[in-house]
């Protein structure tokens, strides 16, 4: 099974986790937009809260019912994917540049559903790049202040500021991204502590204690994890 084919499977069984009547709310990426999909082909009376104007603009465009955030109190079901999933369903987030907005969501939902392919699995956060979502005003010198942050949980590593086609990567909230290459998060707690702590971050893609359950497509189909 190929890691598209993973993604797939995944979406799909947590759209059966959605029911009539449902606030959903609707992740970024790869693997999100499977749910999304498989979510439209159910045709359910339910309403979304995108995550990100992609997400937003594909919903729309397979029929689904698009609300914001502002227009509830609370998300029945958030489903999202992720670029690392460790112990304790402790995640990287941010890949996609919607970290900020993922989050506000997510802490808005009664439940969380990652879903991802095998490869997601990881036994210790950090292989991949931490991104960290900072205002664009100062940022040279907020990235310093993350260097210090990063110091102070072990971590010599540099923030770097996250470029595409020659430009920096603007959120759908007009922020800026760096990632950190922190190779070992030994302590994913303390590290969120850190970087909230810094001026000019406005969040970081640690999701520590938000997914309830993880649904990760195998070689042998989806395995659920608690
Ligand atoms: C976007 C995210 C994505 O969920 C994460 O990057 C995983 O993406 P994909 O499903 O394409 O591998 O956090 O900000």
């Amino acid at each position: 099974m190929s890691a598209e084919d993973q993604k797939k499977a995944a979406g799909y069984a947590a759209a059966d986790l959605v029911d009539s009547g449902m606030v959903v709310g609707l992740g970024t990426g790869s693997t999100a937009a499977w749910f999304v999909r498989a979510l439209a082909e159910r045709k359910l009376d339910v309403r979304c809260v995108p995550t990100s104007q992609a997400t937003a603009d594909l919903g729309a465009s397979l029929g689904l019912t698009i609300i914001s955030l502002e227009d509830v109190t609370e998300v029945d079901l958030t489903v999202d994917g992720a670029d690392e999933i460790g112990p304790g369903l402790a995640l990287i987030k941010g890949g996609g540049a919607a970290l900020l907005r993922e989050k506000l969501v997510w802490e808005a939902s009664r439940r969380c559903v990652v879903i991802a392919d095998a490869a997601k699995q990881v036994p210790l956060l950090g292989a991949f790049p931490l991104p960290i979502e900072v205002v664009a005003f100062g940022h040279r010198t907020t990235a310093l202040r993350i260097c210090d942050a990063l110091a102070e949980c072990d971590l010599g590593v540099a923030p770097r500021l996250r470029v595409k086609d020659g430009a920096p990567v603007r959120t759908d909230g007009g922020n800026l991204i760096y990632d950190a290459p922190c190779g070992r998060i030994e302590d994913p707690a303390a590290l969120a502590r850190a970087l909230k702590s810094v001026t000019g971050v406005v969040d970081h893609g640690l999701f520590l204690d938000l997914a309830d359950q993880a649904l990760v497509g195998g070689p042998g189909g989806v395995v659920r994890l608690e």
